[in-house]
C-alpha cells in the first residue's frame, strides 16, 4: 500500500493517539521560542495530516491553509477545522511535490514530520521558497538521520527517507536562497523497537526568504 493510502486510512482516528496530540504541542512550542510568530501571519502546512501542528498554533497565527496529499486526511482536517476558532482557514488536498503551485503566497510555511515521505526533498524545499511573501519563514520539523531505518523497519512498502542529516537540511535550504538558517532540537518521537523503546529525535528547520 502506497503511504498516501495508509494515511488515508488512518485518518480519522489520527487524533485519537494521545501520543500525535501531544507531540504537535511540544513541537509548538519549540517553535514559539525560535519564530516570530504573529497573529496576523497567513500560514501554509504541508503534509498536515489533520492539522494538529496547525491547530496547536491557532493562538500565534492569523490564518492557516491546511494541506495534505490523502484525501482521508482533508476530509478529517476539513471537519476539525468547522469551528469558529479556526475562521478563516481552510483544508484543501494538495500534493507539494508533484501539484502546480498556487498563486497565493504566505508568511509561513510549515511542516512535521511529512518531508521524510516525499521524494526529492530539495525540490519540496524549494517549492516551498516559492510559496513565500518576500520575507516569509519556513519552518519543518522532522527526523534526524536514522542510519539503520529502526524507525519504519515496521512499516510495510515504506518507500520513504530514514531521516535527514542536519547538513544535508541545511545545504537544501541554502540552494532554495533561505537566510538566517538554523537547525534548533525539537524533541524526539518514542517508538517500540524489538521489545524495548526507544527515542528518535527531531530537527526543527528554519529559514527566511530574502525581504
Ligand atoms: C507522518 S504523517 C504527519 C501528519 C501531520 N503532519 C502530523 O504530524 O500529525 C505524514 C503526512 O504527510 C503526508 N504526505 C506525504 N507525502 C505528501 C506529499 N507529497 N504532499 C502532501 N502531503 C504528503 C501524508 O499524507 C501524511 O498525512
Amino acid at each position: 500500500m502506497a503511504d498516501i493510502d495508509r494515511f488515508s486510512d488512518q485518518a480519522a482516528t489520527w487524533d485519537d493517539d494521545p501520543t500525535h496530540v501531544n507531540r504537535a504541542s511540544s513541537v509548538a512550542a519549540v517553535m514559539r521560542g525560535v519564530l516570530p510568530l504573529r497573529d496576523d501571519m497567513h500560514a501554509l502546512e504541508i503534509g498536515a495530516g489533520t492539522g494538529l501542528l496547525a491547530r496547536a498554533l491557532a493562538d500565534d497565527l492569523g490564518t492557516v491553509v491546511v494541506t495534505d496529499g490523502a484525501p482521508g486526511m482533508v476530509q478529517a482536517a476539513t471537519a476539525t477545522l468547522d469551528d469558529p476558532a479556526y475562521d478563516g482557514w481552510e483544508a484543501r488536498l494538495y500534493d507539494i511535490e508533484h501539484d502546480p503551485l498556487p498563486d497565493e503566497r504566505f508568511d509561513l510555511v510549515m511542516g512535521q514530520l511529512a518531508l521524510h515521505h516525499m521524494g526529492d526533498v530539495a525540490t519540496v524545499v524549494r517549492r516551498c521558497a516559492e510559496l513565500l511573501r518576500p520575507g516569509g519563514r519556513i519552518a519543518l520539523v522532522d527526523l534526524d538521520r536514522d542510519p539503520h531505518g529502526d524507525f519504519h523497519a515496521t512499516v510495510h512498502d515504506f518507500h520513504g527517507h530514514d531521516g535527514f542529516t542536519r547538513d544535508d537540511m541545511r545545504r537544501w535550504l541554502e540552494t532554495a536562497g533561505f537566510t538566517d538558517i538554523a537547525m534548533t532540537d525539537a524533541g524526539a518521537v518514542t517508538k517500540q523497537v524489538d521489545g524495548g523503546e526507544r527515542d528518535f529525535p527531531m530537527f526543527l528547520a528554519t529559514g527566511q526568504v530574502p525581504g
